[in-house]
């Protein structure tokens, strides 16, 4: 880029050759399109009656998926302002795990509103100044109507999640899987004083092909994708008592190169006899602790497998180190790094660990743990991609419950919280001075597309919806939202369709702070760096 100078005519440099650069309203329209083209996508899979959509990518592999996530990581977005809703569906879905096609239908639509007020000459800064007001006033709305519940309830931790999945695939079972999930969750949590936390790292969750959706099961233990070591193992054990290791259970070899010169055949036998014996020192210590089963992150030499199967002793071997911190939580053992002092205490206890067969593996499964702090959720479903699709369901199930139990505060969905806050939102305009209440006008325009989405996907009309809605809510039901079962405005929260706040403040976050990002921007330099791949495409402008 050669900018033409003022004096002298000597051109000064900047920019490497190449670069391209689009300025003023025209980076802002060619921005807030892309931005717009993407929420139009998003839109048709919201809801209950959303559509899913198949994702092919560059080497053929299909995602068939309502993931809001998921949908926008697949779709390989390019445009620099579109890959900005990307990041908005990771924050939403790292942070709360669901409601991120909320998130990014929302904030496009805060970005098209926009559009009409920058139209209408009105600065992008008085519009961002807005509808940072505006979300800090639909938080403190949301706040204020949301119902306060017992973290501990299961009913309502399976109604959240349950709503969660009723968007998806696994719909139909849903009822089953989000017991399942609240149980999960509730076996995990940790209560500190007044308040329960959840590492969702003590959830393992464990996927397989085959059965159906409905084989899905919570196991109180852990599930590892690894078969008993050695065929004349006990495949079975009752009441196991559980070694767990950290250590190699074979002669360790020298860091130095040594030479060992034996002169006659005995001498090597008994050296052999030396090692022999020392292995089985090893299998005669673990046995003398009372371990029945043993679980070891290192390899076994087969002479220790073998005097481990005369023992008796159910053994599996390379394990990940997580799954070791995971066995130690359920089973209550203590992970050993030096088998000399391996003693009971260190034992973990199960009622029951057994190599099953599943589909074409053979699995380990300790089960039956006493009040475990880690969990495996197995998911199963007739195909990998519904099994894949299942798990990615699951995982917003498991997120929104724990979003409750961490923070036990709940609003209806079907659009009402949306509607209600939009409504209290043009209110408040009223008291705000020029164009700012323009701003947030607008931003409550944009809130009432969540409810007019929801309408339109269950083949209402989105009007007479959104009317039904608001007269509804002026007559003091402030959870009437859009029933899309029934095809109804009604009282959402009567017919149990519940979610969790902490959700849907942060599609109100994160969703402002994206759209705001996008409408500060009124200069794209697009570098002229060669892409990395060979013939791969440069970064479009617009
Ligand atoms: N039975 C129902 N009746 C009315 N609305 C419902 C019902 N179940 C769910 N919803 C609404 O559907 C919306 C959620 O849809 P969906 O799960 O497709 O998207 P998301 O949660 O925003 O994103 P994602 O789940 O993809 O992360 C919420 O507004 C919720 O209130
Ligand atoms: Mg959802």
């Amino acid at each position: 880029m050669v900018p033409a100078s003022t004096e002298g005519q000597i051109p000064v440099i900047i920019l490497r050759e190449g670069t391209r650069e689009t300025k003023g309203k025209t980076a802002q329209r060619n921005n807030i399109t892309a931005v717009k083209l993407i929420g139009n996508i998003m839109k048709t899979s919201l809801g209950p009656r959303g559509m899913d959509k198949m994702l092919v990518d560059n080497l053929g592999d299909v995602t068939i998926t309502n993931d809001g996530a998921t949908i926008l990581k697949e779709m390989d977005i390019q445009h620099p302002a579109a890959k900005m809703l990307v990041e908005v569906a990771k924050s939403v879905d790292n942070e709360v795990g669901d409601g991120t096609t909320s998130a990014a239908i929302f904030a496009a639509a805060l970005v098209e509103k926009a559009e009409d007020l920058i139209n209408k000459d009105v600065h992008p800064m008085v519009i961002v100044d807005g509808y940072d007001m505006a979300s800090e006033k639909a938080l403190e709305l949301l706040n204020k109507i949301s119902i306060k519940v017992d973290p501990e309830d299961k009913d309502v931790l399976a109604s959240i999640a349950k709503t969660a999945m009723e968007s998806k695939l696994v719909s139909e079972d849903s009822p089953l899987l989000a017991k399942i999930a609240a149980e999960a969750v509730l076996q995990v949590a940790e209560k500190s004083g007044e308040t329960y936390k959840v590492d969702m790292d003590n959830i393992k969750v464990e996927k397989k092909a085959g059965g159906s959706i409905r084989d899905t099961n919570l196991i109180n233990g852990i599930v590892l994708d690894k078969e008993v070591v050695h065929g004349g193992m006990p495949k079975r054990i009752e009441k196991a008592n559980i070694a767990l290791l950290n250590a190699a259970l074979e002669i360790e070899k020298t860091e130095m190169s040594a030479e060992i010169r034996i002169q006659d055949p005995e001498q090597m036998k008994s050296f052999l006899e030396e090692e022999n014996r020392m292995m089985k020192a090893m299998v005669d210590r673990i046995s003398e602790s009372g371990a029945n089963v043993v679980i070891c992150q290192k390899g076994i030499d087969d002479i220790v497998q073998h005097y481990l199967a005369k023992a008796g002793i159910l053994t599996v071997r390379r394990v990940k180190e997580s799954d070791m911190v995971k066995l130690a939580k359920a089973t209550k053992g203590r992970v050993v790094t030096n088998i000399e002092d391996i003693t009971n205490d260190d034992l973990g206890a199960a009622d029951l660990v057994e190599e099953r067969k599943l589909e074409s593996d053979r699995w380990v499964f300790i089960e039956g743990c006493k009040d475990p702090k880690a969990i495996t959720l197995l998911i199963r479903g007739g195909s990998q991609r519904v099994a894949d699709e299942a798990e990615r369901s699951m995982h917003d199930a498991l997120m929104v419950v724990k979003d409750v139990i961490e923070r036990p505060a709940i609003v209806a969905g079907g659009g009402s919280p949306e509607a209600y806050a939009a409504s209290h939102l043009r209110e408040w305009a009223s008291t705000k001075k020029g164009r700012e209440q323009l701003a947030v006008i607008a931003y409550a325009d944009a809130l009432e597309t969540i409810p007019l989405t929801l309408a339109t996907n269950a083949g209402m009309d989105p009007i007479d919806t959104l009317v039904g809605i608001r007269s509804k809510q002026a007559q003091g039901i402030k959870w009437a939202g859009v029933d899309v079962f029934n095809t109804k405005v009604a009282d959402i929260y009567k017919i149990g369709i519940i979610e969790p706040l902490a959700v849907k403040e942060q599609i109100i976050k994160s969703a402002t702070e994206v759209s705001n990002m996008i409408l500060r921007i009124d200069d794209v330099i697009a570098s002229s760096k060669p892409p990395e791949r060979p013939g791969a495409p440069q970064p479009p402008m617009e």
